[in-house]
């Protein structure tokens, strides 16, 4: 018995450490068992200073287990026990959400106020041994801090791309990190909520990751001149038919040669859209997996597809948490694809409506193959690029644009032109249901392979783990 406690617990650790960046939502606890002789299972604790300063965001070095804390106005580095090593100071200051751009490049003429700093993203870059730490406080910039010490090594903030947007929840922005070798600098793929200022902000870029913290381009566009950009911008006709429309981005992540997002947006034209308050209406989401090629600079490779889950003829399709894994061999006989490929772990809560008031406890674990998510989006732009029916991303405005025929071979790694793009998907991929609760949803996923088996960990909203 102590012997399998201890198995399990040194694989729940195991688990936990190969898990590079994991969303921590509404908590100040973080918990981590430890092996010990006794047979009762102990688990090391550790609570910020302040009960107000909720973890937003989980780091964790995978060469070393040290842990990275992403909270309201701290971030925290801890030993792999959870002991607090060092902590860095990142707000409150005096801020108004309307300033823009902050007044230390232009005086704001608004009232400040003492406001908390949410962290929004928390990266490590390996190659740099840095951690990129970015919060809502004006408009969003970022700290670069060493990982030994937490030293700031820079805060980029007089130029407008190192303002990466205003929203102040957690859950709103996702990065990724691509690495194309040591002859040329990494990219960082940011993708955001706008948080009603789509002019400033564009919901998708790639930025240069520049070595040198210190340096002037850093996260610069990577490609950017008079009609072409490493962006792509929320049309403002879009607000005209949903006002509080945004793109809240869950997950993210880079296999093979591209990178992947995981949103929940409000679906067009499918809710009332006139006389009818925001408050009033109840708008209809849709959730999507968006893929780019890594090595694209026009975006022209841009594609989004509709995910969800069907089970026991319920619909789950809105999106609270993702994560890659490996099929593993076991897994992967019953989805036919091999043990080797990507697999995603997806967890999606009952209906379309976000329901504000009233919470939807219903919930849903699914599993996608990423290479059918592929096959799908290759049928697809095969399709538009024979003329076949249109480019459909309505919030993007070219619902109605037709596809244009053009002669040439579509393959795997089919990266965009700048015809037919961006491209949207219609028909929904449905994952495969592994499990479903009704009554205590849950917010988040973890999963591994272990002796050809899938291992999958769930976090429940009632403060369950379930294996
Ligand atoms: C976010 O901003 C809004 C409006 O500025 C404010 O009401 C809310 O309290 C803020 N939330 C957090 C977590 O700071
Ligand atoms: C895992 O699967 C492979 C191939 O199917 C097999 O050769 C191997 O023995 C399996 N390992 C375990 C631990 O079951």
């Amino acid at each position: 018995m102590t012997f399998l406690t201890r198995t399990w617990t040194c694989f729940f650790v195991c688990c936990f450490l190969s898990s590079s960046v994991l969303p921590v939502t509404s908590q100040t606890v973080v918990q981590a068992p430890q092996a010990h002789s006794s047979q009762k299972e102990e688990y090391a604790l550790f609570r910020a200073e302040n009960s107000e300063w909720k973890f937003n965001h989980l780091a964790v070095d995978h060469r070393n287990g040290n842990v990275y804390l992403g909270a309201v106005n701290r971030i925290y580095k801890l030993s792999p026990s959870l002991e607090v090593q060092l902590s860095h100071e990142t707000g409150p200051d005096e801020d108004n959400h309307e300033c823009y751009p902050p007044r230390i490049v232009q005086p704001c003429s608004e009232p400040l106020t003492l406001t908390n700093n949410v962290n929004k993203m928390l990266l490590i870059d390996y190659r740099e041994n840095r951690l990129l730490a970015c919060g809502s406080l004006y408009q969003g910039i970022c700290k670069l801090l060493r990982l030994d010490d937490l030293f700031k090594l820079g805060e980029p903030f007089h130029k407008k791309e190192h303002y990466l947007s205003g929203a102040n929840q957690s859950g709103t922005v996702f990065g990724v990190i691509v690495s194309y070798g040591n002859a040329s600098p990494d990219m960082l793929f940011v993708a955001t909520a706008v948080d009603g200022k789509p002019e400033y902000f564009p919901t998708i870029s790639s930025r240069k990751l520049a070595r040198n913290s210190e340096e002037d381009g850093m996260f610069a566009y990577v490609f950017h001149d008079e009609f072409v950009a490493s962006m792509i911008k929320i049309p403002s006709d879009t607000f005209t038919v949903i006002p509080d429309f945004d793109i809240y981005y869950i997950y993210g992540f880079a296999s093979g040669n591209f990178v992947y997002f995981l949103t929940l947006q409000p679906e067009m034209g499918s809710g009332p859209t006139t006389g009818s308050s925001s408050t009033g209406r109840e708008q209809v989401y849709t959730s999507k997996i968006v893929r780019l090629c890594k090595s694209d600079p026009a975006f022209n490779s841009y594609v989004e597809v509709p995910i969800g889950c069907v089970s026991g003829n319920v619909e789950y399709r809105l999106l609270e948490a993702a994560y890659l894994s490996k099929a593993g061999s076991i897994l992967a006989r019953s989805l036919d694809v091999a043990p080797d490929d990507d697999v995603l772990f997806a967890v999606f809560s009952k209906g379309q409506k976000r329901h504000l008031h009233q919470s939807m406890e219903d919930s849903a674990l699914c599993v996608f193959s990423l290479r059918k998510i592929n096959e799908k989006i290759k049928e697809r732009l095969q399709s538009c690029y024979k003329g076949e029916g249109t480019l459909d991303l309505a919030w993007l405005k070219v619902k109605d644009i037709s596809c244009s025929s053009a002669l040439l071979t579509i393959d795997d790694d089919f990266c965009g032109l700048d015809m037919n793009a961006p491209l949207g998907v219609s028909e929904m991929v449905r994952g495969k249901p592994l499990y479903t609760d009704a009554f205590d949803k849950m917010t988040s996923v973890i999963a591994y392979v272990y002796k050809n088996h899938s291992l999958v960990f769930v976090g429940t909203k009632g403060g369950q783990l379930k294996k």
